[in-house]
């Protein structure tokens, strides 16, 4: 996504993403778990528009305006928030290029928090492509990536767009041309899991021995393949997430959500990321939403029928 002129003001859609294969490598080491991921962007977008102010004279603003429905209807919270990913994207990357940090930044939340679908960190890229441009500071998208990468391990994916292979601990990125739009419906329940919960229960119980024949590498390359291919059936059996089993320990939702999606006659459905949201990959755009309306009486949360990107 790109940033675009709105009278003084600049803005950006930035989407959210699903991981349809994520493995972990190894123990932690140096405070993080090597990881291999093939990561999508899908059609859930956040908005975020930034309005000059006067640099030295007035402290930068955040607003925060919640649009995250739910089954019982949106809920909509506003207030300021300085932590947020937003704010420390705009703080390192003025402080990278000696700019002062001014104005006014308005925040759009669609993306569901606490699911694994990369809202915060999709925030803090589209921030440091949009500064990068209202700033006239013009790195390219490698350093800008390079200061994504110390804002959180998801990031540097949202810096540049389509889908990606991303490795370590998320930093070495692979972009993965020629895969197929996936019509998808999303749930995300009414608890959330955050990442940090999520891995240090992994830590804490250890990786399982070791159950699959082939190594992740190939397995990955055999996902990969068989959505080049189209065949979304055998993709759907390939799709993977080692965290899945961690945060089933976690929720009762996860299992909950498998239940629901088995009855739905997609090719595959999955965990994204940490969770809780949980994804399906069905047989067309019509299916998604015909999905989507019949689940969205039975009290599971926030649903989305949408498509990768
Ligand atoms: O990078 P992010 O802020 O998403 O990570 C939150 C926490 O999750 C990290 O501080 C770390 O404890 C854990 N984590 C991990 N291995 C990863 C990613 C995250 O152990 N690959």
């Amino acid at each position: 996504m790109f940033p675009r002129k709105v009278g003084s003001a600049w803005e950006i859609f930035t989407p959210a993403k699903l991981n349809l294969y994520l493995e972990v490598l190894g123990p932690k080491s140096e405070g993080f778990h090597p990881l291999e991921t093939l990561m999508t962007p899908v059609r859930i977008f956040d908005q975020i528009r930034w309005m000059p102010g006067s640099p030295g004279r007035l402290k930068p603003k955040l607003q925060i305006c919640n649009l995250l429905a739910t089954s019982r209807g949106p809920a909509i919270s506003l207030g300021p928030q300085p932590d947020n990913l937003v704010m420390r994207a705009a703080e390192k990357l003025a402080r990278s290029a000696g700019v002062e940090h001014h104005g006014t930044f308005q925040l759009v939340k669609r993306i569901p928090v606490q699911a694994g679908l990369g809202g915060g960190s999709s925030d803090a890229a589209a921030t440091l492509q949009l500064l990068n441009v209202a700033w006239n500071i013009h790195y390219d998208p490698s350093r800008l990536r390079q200061l994504a990468a110390e804002l959180g391990s998801d990031v540097p994916f949202f810096v540049g767009s389509g889908p990606a292979i991303c490795r370590g601990r998320g930093e070495q990125i692979e972009r993965v041309a020629g895969l197929p739009r996936l019509a998808l419906v999303i749930v995300k329940p009414p608890v959330g899991l955050s990442t940090q919960q999520v891995f240090d229960r992994l830590h804490n119980d250890g990786l399982p021995s070791v159950d699959q024949q082939l190594p992740s590498a190939k397995r990955l390359a055999l996902l990969v393949s068989a959505l080049r291919r189209g065949a979304l059936a055998d993709a759907g059996q390939r799709i993977f997430n080692r965290l899945e089993a961690v945060a089933e320990q976690l929720t009762p939702w996860i299992v909950r959500l498998r239940q629901v999606f088995n009855q739905c006659g997609c090719h595959g459905h999955f965990m994204t990321g940490s969770g809780t949201a949980y994804a399906g990959v069905m047989r067309s755009a019509k299916q998604a939403r015909l999905v989507a309306r019949s689940l969205a009486c039975r009290d599971l949360g926030s649903i989305f029928a949408t498509s990768s990107c």
